[in-house]
């Protein structure tokens, strides 16, 4: 359905770029995602996102984190792996096959650091919450990112209020997208995407996704995607998409005292529906 002269509707169809699984597959035919947050107090957001990831299909999610939270996420979720990470990612950038940078990461000397490197890979970023801070500060521009930023830091990467990006969301989305390049999923109650393909706006969610962690699960869900080798606009479609539609069905017990973690189960039976 049009929604304007250049604006599209999300619609289920794209469910049909989620990706599948073959009988014989292994493994490392689903994807190896390097998460990097997960600052000291702030283990649950990449726990978060990394359960995301894998209830998405994922392969493989590793965690570059402070040593703080290493036992924190790995107990929490066993199948993630967490290694402390203190200045250096070394290999761990070579072994993946994307990034995802933010969630949990904080802007403090370290974060800033592992922000740095990650800039210098050449694998598709996944860039949310304090990196998308940290991108702020330097402006850059990149082909192959997904930023995910809430209204707020949208207003941080442009450089006006909050109310002027809310004020006008779809101008926000576009002119964001101009700015820095690559996909950008501007968030909030009516999500939007915007790629060189133009923009698309999502009708999915609800307030049961106001409660801090909601971000970490979608940047989950999208770096899963990318891992899995799906393009960034068809992961954002399908990630936002799954992620909202996750919420809704969990929504079905209530918004008051819904929480993100909530999500997991949905999310599995969604990305199952592209095949099932
Ligand atoms: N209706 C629909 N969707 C909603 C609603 C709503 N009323 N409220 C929130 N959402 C969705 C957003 O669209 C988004 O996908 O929930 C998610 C919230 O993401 P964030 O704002 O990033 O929230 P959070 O997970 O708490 O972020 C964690 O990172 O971005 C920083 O400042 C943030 O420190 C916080 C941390
Ligand atoms: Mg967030």
């Amino acid at each position: 359905a049009g929604l304007s002269a250049d604006g599209r509707l999300l619609q289920r169809s794209v469910f049909t770029a989620l990706p599948t699984r073959s009988a014989v597959s292994h493994k490392g035919d689903h994807g190896k995602l390097l998460l990097i947050g997960g600052g000291c107090g702030m283990a649950g957001a990449a726990r978060l996102a990394g359960e995301a990831a894998l209830r998405s299909g994922t392969g493989m999610v590793s965690v570059g984190c402070d040593n703080s939270s290493v036992t924190a996420i790995v107990s929490a979720r066993p199948e993630i792996m967490a290694f402390p990470v203190e200045r250096q990612l070394g290999e761990r950038l070579s072994w993946a096959d994307a990034v995802a940078i933010g969630p949990g990461l904080g802007t403090d000397a370290w974060a800033q650091a592992l922000w740095q490197q990650a800039l210098q890979s050449e694998l598709p970023l996944l860039v949310d919450a304090d990196a998308l801070t940290l991108l702020a500060q330097q402006p850059l521009r990149r082909d192959n990112w997904l930023l995910t930023p809430h209204p707020a830091e949208a207003a941080r990467l442009l450089g006006v209020t909050t109310a002027e990006i809310e004020a006008d969301r779809v101008t926000a989305v576009n002119r964001l997208q101009q700015r820095y390049g690559g996909v950008v999923v501007l968030k909030g109650s009516g999500t939007l995407i915007c790629s060189d393909e133009g923009w698309a706006l999502a009708v999915v969610g609800n307030a049961g996704l106001a409660c801090g962690g909601s971000g970490d699960v979608l940047s989950g869900i999208l770096a899963g995607l990318m891992v899995q080798g799906l393009t960034l606009v068809d992961a954002a479609y399908c990630g936002v998409l799954v992620h909202g539609e996750a919420a809704d069905r969990a929504a079905r017990d209530g918004m008051q005292g819904m929480l993100p973690s909530d999500l997991f189960p949905h999310i599995r039976y969604l990305v199952n529906q592209g095949t099932l």
